[in-house]
């Protein structure tokens, strides 16, 4: 499995619920490119951040809670780390992104051989961080895009890191 994110200078993800800021061209060129026709997993906080709490389309979406009684039409629920990788196994067919937010970016890392980071060049105020992979032993960053500009006004990378403890 993968994980992508946007993250700013410090990792940090989010603020107050929502993302620090969404980059249309990121959304459009790394995001969607990439999971479109995939299987995404993700928090159950951060499909509440969906616009009408609308599934990600064209994608088969897996929402994570400790509820078991949550449901969400169209989803797949999952309650633990272990039904994730327990599907992988079963479904080994399937591409999984893990797609947030902090603690499912927490928890499912050690289980990723990638990670595809947007990392915008500027500061936010932020309260949801991704791991800081430049401080991991066993990550590596092995590909950095040129900066790109955003029409909002940031500049940013896209980054491409691998887990040694998972790739030979
Ligand atoms: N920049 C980015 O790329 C990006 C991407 C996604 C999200 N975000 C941001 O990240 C923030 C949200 O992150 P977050 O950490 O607060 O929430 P989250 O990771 O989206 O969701 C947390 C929820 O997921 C469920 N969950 C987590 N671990 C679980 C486990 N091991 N087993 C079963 N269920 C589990 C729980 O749901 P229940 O409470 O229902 O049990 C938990 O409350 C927001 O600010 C969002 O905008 C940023």
């Amino acid at each position: 499995m993968r994980a992508i994110a946007a993250a700013d200078q410090n990792w940090g993800i989010g603020h107050e619920g929502g993302l620090l800021i969404s980059l249309p061209e990121d959304q459009r060129d790394t995001f969607r490119r990439l999971t479109l026709g995939k299987t995404v997993v993700y928090g159950r906080k951060t499909m509440e951040t969906f616009p009408s709490h609308r599934l990600l389309s064209d994608r088969k979406n897996i929402i994570l809670s400790r509820d078991p009684s949550y449901a969400h039409e169209g989803a797949l629920i999952m309650h633990g780390v272990g039904d994730v990788l327990a599907y992988e196994s079963r479904h080994p067919e399937e591409e999984i992104w893990i797609i947030g937010g902090a603690e499912i970016y927490r928890s499912f890392l050690p289980y990723c051989e990638e990670a595809v980071i947007s990392r915008i060049r500027h500061t936010f105020t932020a309260d949801a961080y991704f791991p800081n992979l430049d401080l991991r032993l066993n990550w590596e960053k092995i590909s950095s895009s040129d900066i790109i500009h955003s029409i909002r006004g940031y500049d940013f990378t896209v980054d491409q890191y691998y887990n040694h403890n998972i790739c030979q």
